[in-house]
């Protein structure tokens, strides 16, 4: 099975690092590079001069390794219990490869220490691993900050820290690797806004859902060129960027259970590669988008738990892509035959209960929806505040302490999986069975045949994420 680890192959090489100095001069962009505070060619390296080395890069290897695991407290399955001696392409979760720039030497090209459960943090020694194509740390208790060297990582091309315990801004050392393509950070307690900057990147893949983002979606993020962008679970406010029609190459996106409010943008219609659309628990008002039957390819829509009205038409059910479509907990108030006679043939499948739709069981009560049905939104005035905070009302007192908490119980009980419908994006991610790769790889796989079903599924076999954000 091919893997996300032949992606090392890819890039170009830049062995020699640049100064920071010289490089923040020479282009304003790379901002991040200022911050560095240590450079990797800083380090002095202490290593036992009786240790036998294959080539100094392993020797480099070797003392960032021995650092990093000095700074590992507690590993229950013994995953660095080999990390000794000068051999460290036989340590666990270490995997080299020969280096582009030179056929003739062995370095490290891949680190997997997925599902480890180990704790500790990341060192700044870390950048001496300056072949490291993918850096994969998944569901660990990895805690701190991304040290500001990793901005070095110059092949670093997948870094996936997901469901670990890292805090703190958006890790901008990102926007300093020059090669990254897959950004996965979910499941972490990153905070604040994201910054614009990532959306100029060459990623294929942004996975920043479970956190605590809270800000608006920049405005430039039409600009990204991903194929995968899930910002769910997080705090996000505003509306849906316009620009966000510009994404020809997205094909699966969430931006469920934020705070997002306005009406969707007629925009999303070109995205002509869309197959998930996800928008459900957030504020959004209005209509669906006239001409969704653009997007020829979607197989799900999830618009559930908004506050949208209107009617769905035929044209939407009718795509002939779609597999699963849910309106649940909205306004609507009509939905087209047709849509229920593919259900009734099993052509699709329509989650539709809580709506305010005549003559159909479980929907809101008709005090409710007479109020709500015929209530007209302009969507050009609507604005993107939340509607909570459109209008200026006074804080509502907080109840009376009750004595006992009724939700105590709930809270001392384990949290329970969620049930994600897009597992790649809401599980913490990828399996740790990812063979060392070889010079003899095949082409490396585009992100589109990974995150894609139904490989996803094999591929991705997550156990059940810790439930970071309930609602
Ligand atoms: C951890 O692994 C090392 C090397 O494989 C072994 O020598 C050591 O005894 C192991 N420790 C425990 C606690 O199992």
């Amino acid at each position: 099975m091919q893997t996300l680890g032949f992606f090392f192959f890819i890039g170009l090489l830049f062995i020699s690092y640049i100064s920071s100095s010289s490089l923040a001069s020479t282009s304003r962009r790379l901002t991040t590079l200022k911050q560095t505070d240590l450079q990797p060619e800083d380090f002095k390296l202490h290593v036992d001069p009786n240790l036998k080395f294959e080539n100094p890069r392993l020797m480099k290897a070797y003392y960032a390794l021995q650092e990093w695991k000095k700074a590992i407290y507690s590993d229950p399955q013994n995953m660095t219990g080999n990390w000794v001696g000068p051999n460290v392409c036989s340590y666990e979760g270490v995997f080299c490869a020969l280096a582009k720039d030179d056929p003739n030497i062995l370095t490290v090209g891949l680190i997997d220490l997925n599902y480890g459960d180990i704790a500790g943090h990341l060192v700044p020694h870390l950048a001496l691993l300056s072949d490291l194509g993918v850096l994969h740390i998944n569901s660990n208790r990895f805690c701190g900050i991304i040290p500001k060297t990793f901005s070095k990582l110059n092949r670093l091309f997948e870094f996936d820290v997901s469901n670990n315990r890292f805090v703190g801004p958006f890790p901008k050392v990102v926007l300093g690797m020059p090669h990254l393509r897959f950004l996965d950070i979910r499941y972490n307690e990153f905070e604040g806004a994201l910054p614009p900057e990532l959306f100029e990147k060459r990623l294929d893949a942004i996975v920043v859902n479970n956190n605590r983002f809270h800000s608006a979606i920049p405005d430039n993020i039409g600009n990204s060129p991903v194929s995968m962008l899930v910002l769910a679970n997080n705090k996000f406010t505003g509306c849906i960027p316009k620009t966000f029609g510009n994404m020809p190459r997205l094909e699966q996106v969430s931006l469920s259970n934020n705070l997002l409010t306005g009406c969707l943008p007629e925009e999303i219609t070109n995205l002509q590669g869309l197959i998930v659309f996800d928008v459900s628990d957030n504020k959004f008002v209005g209509q669906l988008p006239k001409n969704l039957d653009k997007l020829k390819r979607v197989e799900r829509f999830d618009f559930s738990n908004n506050e949208l009205t209107g009617k769905v038409e035929k044209s939407v059910c009718s795509i002939n892509a779609l597999l699963d479509f849910r309106i649940s907990s909205n306004y609507f108030s009509e939905i087209n035959g047709e849509c229920d006679k593919l259900v009734s043939e099993k052509l699709l499948s329509m989650k539709d209960k809580d709506n305010c739709i005549p003559k159909r069981s479980d929907q809101k009560t008709d005090k409710i929806c007479s109020q709500m049905v015929n209530r007209q939104v302009d969507c050009k005035n609507v604005g993107c505040t939340p509607p909570g905070n459109r209008k200026v009302t006074p804080h509502k007192p907080k109840p009376p302490p009750q004595k006992i908490h009724p939700t105590i119980k709930a809270a001392l009980t384990p949290p329970t999986p969620v049930q994600s419908p897009l597992p790649p994006v809401f599980s913490p991610p990828p399996t740790s069975s990812v063979p060392p790769p070889t010079p003899q790889s095949p082409p490396a796989p585009t992100l589109k045949d990974i995150v894609r079903p139904p490989n996803i599924g094999s591929r991705y076999s997550p156990p059940p994420p810790p439930v970071v954000q309930g609602h």
